[in-house]
Formats: C-alpha cells, sequence, structure tokens
C-alpha cells in the first residue's frame, strides 16, 4: 500500500511544526524562531530551532534537521509511512492507501504481519490454553507478574512440534514468508516443523514496538539444549542493531538522560517490573557499534551492568571500548558475585539496588581494581603492561579535553609524569589509525557539514569575504519572498558566486522560481538529492545569527522596501569583490612593470576598472 503523493503534501500543508514538536521539546519563542533544548543530543543551552514560517527545525549543536516527518523519524525511530501516519492520524486527516502494483502489501508489512500474529498465538497459549500453565508456573517462580507479561508478550510455545505450522496455515499465512522469519523449519523431506518449541517466548520489539522476532527460552537449562535460541536475521531484524528492550524504556531513558546496560532479557524485565525502566539489553551477542549509535540518540550516559563472572568482565571490557569510540560516559556496576541485575534486585529490591547503581565508578577504577585483583601491580613489568592496558581506552576517546582530563588523573593515581602517559596513548591513538587503515579520522556528521566551510578556508582568506555574501544572498533567497526572487535573479547571475556547492542552491533555487507558483524552503529540501546539501540548507535558512545586523531586526523584514534595500547591498557586494581584486591585482602590476607603454596600458585599463566600479556602486545604491 502506498500513501498517494497529494495526500503526503497534504498532511505536511496542514500539520503545524510548531505545535508538533512543542508536544515533545519544550520551546520558547525567539524571534522569528522557536528555541528549545535539542531531544536528540545533549544540550544545556537551547540550540535546537525551530522556524514557523518555513516548517523546519534544525539543531546548530548536532545538525539534525528536517520538516516535521524527519523530526518525528528521528525523535521516535520510526518510518517514514508511520511518521505520516502519525501524523496524519493527530490531525484527523483519512488516508486513503494507493493499492500498489500487485495489489498487495509491502513486503516487510507481511513480515512484520506474521510476526504479529505469531506473537499472539504464543501469548494466548500463555495465557490461555491449558498447557500453557507450564509456562505461567515457571513465570509465577521467576516471580514475573501479568502485568509484565503482557506488557512485554511473553508466550509459550507448545511442546508438539507444528502447533504453530497448523496455526499459521489456518489463517492461510504464506508458510514461506514464516520461514524466512525463523518461526517454522523445513527438514530434508519436505515436513515444516515450529522452530520455536517447548520453550518461554520473548518478542523482540523495534525501538518503535513492532515485532521484529523472537527468543525462546528453554524451561530446564542443560548441556545439549541452547539456554536461548533466536530468530535469525531478516528483512526485519538485524541483529546487531536492536537493543532488546528499547521500545519499552525509551522514554525513561531520555527523562533520566542515562541508560542502564544489562546482558539478559529477564535483567530488563525484572528491573522494569521493580520500576527501573531505563535500561537496555544486548542479549547474549557483544556489544555493537551500531547499537550504540542507537543508544547514544537517546543518551550519552550508559551504566554497564554486566555478570561479575569472567566472560561477564570480558564483555564489559569489549563493551568499553566500543562505548569510548563514541564517546559515551560509562560507569560500571559489580554486583555481588553469582548475581545478575535480575536475580539482585528480586532478591534485595529496587533501593539496594539503586545503591549498587550509585556507587557506579568509571572505567579506569573499574579495569584499575580488575587488573589489581588478578596481580597485575605485583611486579613492574606486568605493572607496565596494566598501564599501558589502561591507557588503551582513553586513546579510543576523541574528546581531548575528556581525554586529557582522564590522562591527568591516571597520572595522579600512579604518581606518573603525564607527559608519559600522553606519548602512550599518541602511540595508540597512531595504531588505531593504522588498524582502520586510514590516518586521518573518518568525516563525523558535524565534521560533514563543516566541509564546506573547510574547504573555504583552504582556499585563501580573501575568499572570506565573498562567500559570506554568497551565504547572504542564498539566505534571502531562502526566505521565499517573490519580489526579492525576482530582483535577485535579474542582477545576479550563477557566475558570480564562486563555491560549487552555492551555484547548485542558486541554480535550483531558479529553477524552481521558474516553474512554481510560489518558492519555498521545504519543496527545496526535497529537491536536493544531497544530504549535506540539504544540510547546508537548513542552517542557511534557520541560520539568524550571521545575517547582517539590518536583516536581523523583526520590523525591517516585514518591510519591502528595506528587504529590497538590503538585497541591493547584496547585490552591489557582489559585484565590487571581483572588480576591488582585479582594481589590486592591476595596481600591483603597475608597480612592478618597467616597460612604459606597458604602464600606460595597464593605467588605462585601471582606469576603466575605477569607472565600472562607480557604475556599480551607483546602480545599486
Ligand atoms: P535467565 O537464566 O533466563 O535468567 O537468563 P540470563 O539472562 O540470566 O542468562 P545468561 O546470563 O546465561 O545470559 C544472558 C543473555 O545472553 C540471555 O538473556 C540471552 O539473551 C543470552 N543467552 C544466554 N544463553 C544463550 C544461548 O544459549 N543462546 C543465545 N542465542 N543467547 C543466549
Ligand atoms: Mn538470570
Amino acid at each position: 500500500m502506498r500513501i498517494p503523493e497529494q495526500k503526503v503534501e497534504e498532511i505536511l500543508h496542514s500539520a503545524d511544526i510548531v505545535d508538533f514538536v512543542g508536544q515533545f521539546v519544550q520551546l520558547r519563542k525567539r524571534g522569528k524562531n522557536y528555541v528549545g533544548l535539542c531531544p536528540f543530543h545533549n544540550e544545556k543551552t537551547p540550540s535546537f530551532t525551530v522556524n514557523s514560517e518555513k516548517q523546519i527545525y534544525y539543531c546548530f549543536g548536532c545538525q539534525e534537521g528536517g520538516n516535521v516527518f524527519k523530526f518525528l523519524m528521528s525523535y521516535k525511530k520510526i518510518s517514514y509511512v508511520e511518521a505520516i501516519q502519525e501524523i496524519a492520524g493527530d490531525l484527523g486527516i483519512n488516508i486513503e492507501y494507493e493499492e500498489n502494483k500487485f495489489g498487495v502489501q509491502s513486503e516487510t508489512e507481511v513480515l512484520f504481519d506474521i510476526n504479529e500474529e505469531a506473537a499472539r498465538f504464543f501469548s494466548n497459549n500463555l495465557l490461555k490454553s491449558a498447557e500453557g500453565e507450564r509456562g505461567r508456573l515457571y513465570f509465577d517462580n521467576r516471580k514475573i507478574k501479568i502485568n509484565s507479561i503482557r506488557s512485554f508478550g511473553l508466550g509459550y510455545a507448545q511442546t508438539k512440534r507444528d502447533a504453530l505450522v497448523n496455526h499459521l496455515l489456518e489463517k492461510k499465512i504464506d508458510i514461506e514468508k514464516a520461514i524466512e522469519l525463523g518461526l517454522i523449519g523445513r527438514t530434508d523431506k519436505g515436513v515444516l516443523y515450529d522452530r520455536f518449541s517447548n520453550r518461554l517466548i520473548f518478542p523482540i520489539f523495534s525501538p518503535n514496538g513492532r515485532v521484529i522476532a523472537f527468543a525462546g527460552r528453554v524451561f530446564e537449562t542443560s548441556d545439549n539444549m541452547a539456554k536461548y535460541i533466536n530468530s535469525p536475521e531478516s528483512k526485519i531484524y538485524f541483529k546487531g542493531r536492536i537493543l532488546y528492550g528499547l521500545s519499552h524504556s525509551k522514554d525513561e531513558i531520555r527523562k533520566l538522560n542515562s541508560a542502564l546496560l544489562v546482558e539478559g532479557y529477564m535483567d530488563l524485565i525484572s528491573l522494569h517490573q521493580h520500576g527501573i525502566k531505563n535500561v537496555v539489553a544486548v542479549s547474549g551477542t557483544a556489544l555493537t557499534e551500531d547499537q550504540v549509535q542507537l543508544l547514544s540518540r537517546y543518551t550519552k550516559n550508559v551504566v554497564l551492568l554486566f555478570d561479575a563472572d569472567n566472560a561477564g568482565i570480558k564483555a564489559s571490557m569489549r563493551s568499553i571500548e566500543i562505548l569510548l569510540k563514541q564517546d559515551m560516559n560509562i560507569k560500571i556496576v559489580s554486583l555481588p558475585a553469582g548475581e545478575d541485575p535480575d536475580s539482585f534486585v528480586q532478591k534485595f529490591g529496587k533501593d539496594e539496588f539503586l545503591n549498587c547503581i550509585q556507587r557506579a565508578v568509571n572505567f579506569l577504577e573499574y579495569q584499575f581494581s580488575i587488573y589489581e585483583s588478578s596481580g597485575k601491580f605485583a611486579d613492574p613489568v606486568s605493572s607496565t603492561e596494566a598501564i599501558r592496558e589502561l591507557v588503551k581506552p582513553i586513546g579510543l576517546i576523541s574528546d581531548e579535553l575528556k581525554r586529557s582530563m582522564l590522562i591527568k588523573s591516571l597520572a595522579e593515581k600512579f604518581n606518573l609524569r603525564e607527559k608519559l602517559l600522553e606519548s602512550e596513548t599518541e602511540k595508540v591513538l597512531k595504531n588505531l589509525a593504522r588498524e582502520t587503515g586510514r590516518v586521518d579520522k573518518t568525516v563525523s556528521k558535524e565534521e560533514a557539514l563543516q566541509l564546506i566551510d573547510k574547504s573555504v578556508s583552504e582556499r585563501e582568506k580573501e575568499l572570506k569575504p565573498l562567500l559570506k555574501l554568497e551565504k547572504e544572498i542564498l539566505q534571502i533567497l531562502l526566505e521565499g519572498k517573490s519580489s526579492i526572487l525576482d530582483y535577485i535573479f535579474e542582477n545576479i547571475d550563477v557566475e558570480d558566486f564562486y563555491l560549487i556547492e552555492h551555484k547548485k542552491i542558486f541554480e535550483l533555487v531558479r529553477t524552481m522560481n521558474q516553474s512554481v507558483d510560489y518558492f519555498n524552503v521545504n519543496s527545496l529540501l526535497a529537491k536536493l538529492n544531497d544530504e549535506t546539501l540539504q544540510k547546508y540548507c537548513i542552517e542557511l535558512s534557520v541560520d539568524k545569527y550571521r545575517i547582517s545586523d539590518k536583516w536581523d531586526s523583526n520590523n525591517v523584514i516585514e518591510n519591502e522596501k528595506s528587504a529590497i534595500k538590503h538585497a541591493k547591498d547584496l547585490v552591489r557586494k557582489i559585484k565590487l569583490i571581483p572588480i576591488e581584486q582585479s582594481i589590486r591585482d592591476n595596481f600591483e602590476q603597475i608597480k612592478s612593470v618597467k616597460d612604459e607603454k606597458l604602464q600606460i596600458e595597464l593605467m588605462r585599463e585601471n582606469s576603466e576598472l575605477n569607472q565600472e566600479k562607480k557604475f556599480i556602486e551607483q546602480k545599486y545604491s
């Protein structure tokens, strides 16, 4: 099913971005814009800006920006279509879907539906069937309450190996798709069977709360059976990109600006049941960079709660590295040996658990205590080795300030010279660069946006005023006032611009201005297929601060005459820049040339240039 293009337009035009964003972010009016604390990164002073006129938002801190659809997608981690549906729902707009070519649902929708059907089946088995009594007893023994069972959609897979097969057949569900999802298996002889049977079922949700996979736990652990089995990866399930429980925890994580990272499904559910709801679980696999990136959207502060056994320590060391690489702030909690968060909170209760969290240590202290207890500081040789190991993770932090603070604290701890540790850190950085096969770092989001400015700084200083002007001209174009647009296009040519990116934007606005009734930034953004350029345009069009003072005061903008005057100023300036440059060059030449004839020639040129300069000054004053 598709949402018709026109409908999308209608929804976009009916939704007011200020109202919408205002539901999630506290906004204050400042000039033409609304500002607030950015929901996409942590900040103390507001750099998140919503522009009502252009119906876009932009954060000067983290460069997130876009229209209302994009906001909802980023904020709720939902798809484009879901964002549209949600906004339509809010506005009471009815969406009539277009059937697509085959008159069927999209492929992923089919997969979601099958998982949902299976989840319902497992859940009903647990809660309503006679055989489900076993499962009910199990969860009861583990002190899992009915509310948690409901909220996490827990289920029971029967001992019979074709219960789900039969159910899905009855529901006329495409079995091939169920096989693709790993719910159903097929033997060499072609016999269909349930892949999850005789197990307790934990549905795995997308951040948006849709069932994308399942985990199944055995009743009794034994050596010859995996304690948990999982759905395989599929078109809707990418293991390394999912954190179990995020769908249930994300609001609380955002609210508390901190996340507890645990290992298991039961840990997470148990903590939720005790009112500790800012938790996510890695569930089995090693923490991946994608998972960290996902989490960093909600908070930069993570408390690791891994088992105190050897495997747990190893896992936490690895996780620390991955978390540090993405500049997360990490604290580590060591639970008493033999306890996991589930058993601990069940045994000692919420307050005692929170006390443990209070006692969380930073990663250096944690690693230090691990090395210490394994006797690494017993002799000078292994001490040196251990200190090197301690320095390693520091090298992963890209924030220089943070890095030097940690080096300082480490130096103090060991009575070492800071310089020594710094040079060790340098080594780590170099190794890291070599390992990843590139000496320069990858371009981060912010850096990508700054690229335009950076490439600028390399192209000689004298370009700066020109580029600033170019920006200002684009800014007034993006304001979308038709009289201004017409004026600019009559007087400025794409050749007047220096920067290729600016030329592109200028050309695009010109073409759009010719073909549409009225131009606005939103439609420009839709036409730009380059994300960096998109961001750049958003930045330009919300960036009030760099616009000249004249343009800054509110009244003036309303005033057509002053607006034209401002445009005129800019046109004059941009036209004068190359002429003034030529005049300077010409003057230098006159000074250095010995040949008299040539000198006269140059002076004639000089007076022509000065005339032209005067002409421009008069024309655009
Ligand atoms: P319970 O025994 O149910 O409390 O689980 P647990 O979370 O305490 O188990 P454990 O500490 O052994 O494992 C932590 C997490 O690792 C589990 O929640 C699973 O996500 C994952 N895990 C454990 N065993 C297996 C396994 O055999 N296969 C897979 N795929 N994952 C496992
Ligand atoms: Mn456990």
